[in-house]
């Protein structure tokens, strides 16, 4: 195997991108070396680049998402062998995991086999708003970083506990939402509410959207149109964008009691969260930071079966050409906006 690998470099803030080369890196006890296949692409990684977000040092390689085949296991790992098609999530923990390159080195218990039924291209693109789904919905009950603490589907009484039980999720079509949207499903919620735009309205009630809500509506109108679908006061809502908007017409949305969950930064006024009427919780999706950790172990020890059974279906997928030289284009168009998508490329083939 070569000593050298390609990696997508960025050179500082809003700085330039180039292929270069260095190390393939070796796996210690408990880790294992990933071919990476596929590379899933975040909003996060081009947010890296124009604002310096979660970047420690300049040139840095980013890239959080990943897919590909084991070709070296660490001592003691016995989960995983060489050969496997596996996908992880990186990390911003130390040391740090970025997927901008064709080999890396992973923790064996944060790596999930793919099964047979998903492509690596698909499996490239799940790990990080899948965890932030998860996390947000199934971590424990904890402010203001944490989740809502809904029972897992995968834990005894979990699959179907929450039937009767309406939630809202604004912003369905996103890809964290289709996963929030597909949980809600396995736990029972009913109705489950989303909006969304009105193409995307039949595929996101495949997934399991009982009624979509054109998001082009005012969002001062959306308590409105709420109260025509249910009576039932609404104790569960997740706001799958985020935005200083949504987050607080969420709020508005729960009732007194409830709890919501945001996946960006709080933008939700200091009175209403001190004031304590509703609980409001702000998911970090890094399934390796020590407070997610245990849920996020419980995630990836359930995904592959989920995965298997279709129970849970990866979010619709583009792969853009070039590899890594690949990545910068389509970041652009990521930034630009994209509809219900996820984009991906396949660093082997960098020129
Ligand atoms: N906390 C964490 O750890 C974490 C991790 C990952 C992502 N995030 C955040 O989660 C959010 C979603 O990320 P993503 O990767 O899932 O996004 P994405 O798939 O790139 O989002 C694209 C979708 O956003 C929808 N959209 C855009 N603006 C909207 C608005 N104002 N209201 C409702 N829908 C809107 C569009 O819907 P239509 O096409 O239907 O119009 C489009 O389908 C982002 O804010 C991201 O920063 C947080």
């Amino acid at each position: 195997m070569a000593n050298k690998q390609k990696a997508l470099v960025c050179s500082g803030l809003q700085g330039t991108y180039s292929v270069e080369l260095i190390d393939v890196p070796e796996p210690g006890p408990g880790q294992v070396l990933v071919e990476l296949q596929a590379i899933g692409l975040n909003p996060m990684d081009w947010l890296m680049r124009d604002i310096g977000i979660f970047v420690p040092k300049w040139p840095a390689v980013f890239g959080y998402d990943g897919a590909g085949i084991i070709k070296k296991v660490g001592e003691g790992v016995t989960s995983i062998k060489a050969g496997d098609k596996v996908m992880h999530a990186g990390t911003l923990q130390e040391p740090r995991v970025s997927t901008f390159m064709q080999y890396v080195v992973m923790k064996a218990e944060f790596v999930a086999k793919v099964p047979s039924n998903i492509s690596l291209d698909q499996a490239s693109t799940i790990p990080l708003v899948l965890a932030t789904a998860v996390l947000g919905m199934y971590d424990s009950k904890r402010a203001p970083h944490g989740g809502i603490g809904l029972t897992p589907p995968w834990e005894e009484g979990g699959r179907n506990k929450y039937a009767g039980e309406p939630i809202v999720i604004n912003a369905g079509s996103t890809a964290v939402g289709q996963y929030m949207i597909q949980f809600a499903k396995l736990s029972g919620f009913s109705p489950i509410i989303t909006t969304a735009s009105k193409h995307n309205e039949e595929y996101l009630k495949s997934l399991g959207a009982t009624h979509v809500i054109d998001r082009t509506i005012s969002l001062s109108s959306l308590p409105a149109a709420l109260r025509a679908i249910t009576e039932k006061p609404i104790m569960y809502g997740a706001d799958a964008i985020s935005t200083a908007e949504t987050q607080n017409a969420m709020y508005n949305v729960v009732a007194p009691g409830g709890n919501l969950l945001i996946d960006t930064h709080n933008q939700i006024g200091k009175d209403k969260l001190e004031s304590g009427e509703k609980f409001v919780a702000q998911v970090f999706g890094d399934v390796q930071h020590p407070p997610e950790q245990a849920c996020g172990l419980a995630l990836y020890a359930n995904i592959t079966g989920l995965l298997e059974r279709g129970e849970i279906k990866p979010n619709r997928i583009e792969v853009i050409p070039g590899g890594l030289a690949g990545i910068p284009g389509a970041l652009d168009r990521l930034k630009s906006g994209v509809s219900a998508l996820k984009l991906a490329v396949r660093p082997q083939e960098t020129p």
